[in-house]
């Protein structure tokens, strides 16, 4: 099989860069390891800044996050008992962000992504890079007990923390930085009204906590915990009174709680490895950075990289300028 460009890992960042070159008659295959299914059962990420926002436009893929997303033009910060608005809007010079499950609009890309009949390989095992530093690199994965052999101009690792491309790359060649928070967050998503139309961030001497959201419905809610804990140490009613017990009165009072249908502790990170190319391999989004979730800037970092990506490689195919693939890890 032979690809302009093949795209390794079928998150968000994996499928908006193929969305968007195949809308320009750039050639792609995506290869995610895991079914659709899964991808689309992992709990992530929920807001939107207006780059991502635009980018899903671009992309066409926008029409169900305009309607049915939720324009945010602040949130609140508690501390010692009381709540303070910030007012994005009027501070960042008329931005706002869009609250938006990574969920749904995964499921919107890989719609879009069928409606062009873009290739998205599921399942493909053993993915395996070879000759990056070469102007004829090809991927390897193992489908249904066959290995299959993609020709391709440009990798693009798309694959997340744990994919396969970076580490693909010489350790010589990869300056790697990372600090890991001494304590984890622990995420319950119930299905019930938030407690406030917009994110509350909590300072209190039990702890951070995070009152964040999904939609008017779907509520996701964070406290900090130590990183020994594990969620079957938690009930849902200990998690409630916990999370009451750092909210301001007025918040915690009219906090509604329900049965948790999603559980777990996320361990605090950041991490950042360079370059983000070598040869013929692109990094993108979590594959190259991860940061804790504290300022929901790794969906929106992973949309940047996505943007220079997207117009290095168009530059490159439409008018032979290589200049934005030499800039690009620089920028991203
Ligand atoms: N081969 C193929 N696919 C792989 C491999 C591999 N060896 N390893 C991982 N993958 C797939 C994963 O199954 C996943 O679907 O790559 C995809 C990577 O997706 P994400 O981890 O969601 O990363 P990304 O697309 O960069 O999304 C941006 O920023 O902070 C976060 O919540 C945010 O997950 C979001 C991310």
């Amino acid at each position: 099989m032979k690809v302009q460009v093949c795209i390794i890992g079928g998150g968000p960042s994996g499928l908006l860069v193929a969305q968007l070159l195949h809308l320009r008659g750039i050639d792609t295959i995506v290869l995610e390891k895991h079914s659709r299914e899964y991808v689309l059962a992992r709990v992530r990420a929920g807001v939107l800044e207006r780059g991502f926002a635009q980018l899903m436009r671009e992309a066409q893929c926008g029409q169900r996050m305009d309607r049915e997303g939720e324009i945010h033009d602040g949130f609140e910060i508690a501390h010692d008992g009381v709540l303070e608005r910030v007012d994005l809007h009027k501070y960042s010079g008329g931005n706002s962000v869009i609250v938006y499950g990574q969920t749904e609009l995964t499921r919107d890309l890989y719609e879009a992504r069928d409606a062009l009949k873009g290739a998205v390989i599921h399942d493909a095992e053993d993915v395996a890079l070879f000759d990056l530093a070469s102007d004829a690199p090809y991927v390897t994965y193992r489908h249904g007990g066959k290995t299959v052999r993609v020709d391709c101009e440009y990798v693009i690792g798309a694959d997340g923390f744990h994919g396969v491309s970076r580490k693909s790359i010489p350790s010589d060649k990869l300056r790697e930085y990372e600090k890991i928070f001494p304590f984890g967050w622990l995420g319950v998503l119930s299905r019930t009204k938030p407690v406030s139309p917009e994110l509350i961030y909590v300072k209190h001497r039990r702890g951070f906590a995070l009152c964040s959201m999904r939609s008017q419905v779907l509520s996701r809610y964070y406290i900090q915990v130590p990183l020994t804990d594990t969620p079957d140490r938690w009930s849902d009613d200990a998690f409630w009174a916990e999370l009451k017990s750092r909210l301001p009165d007025e918040a915690a009072n009219r906090l509604i709680t329900g049965p948790s249908i999603e559980k777990s502790v996320a361990p605090l990170r950041s991490f950042v490895a360079e370059p983000m190319r070598y040869g013929r391999l692109f990094l993108a989004g979590d594959a190259a950075h991860i940061v804790p979730p504290t300022g929901a800037k790794g969906l929106n970092t992973a949309a940047s990289d996505v943007y220079y990506l997207y117009h290095a490689l168009l530059s490159h195919y439409k008018k032979r300028d290589d200049s934005g693939l030499d800039g690009y890890s620089e920028k991203a």
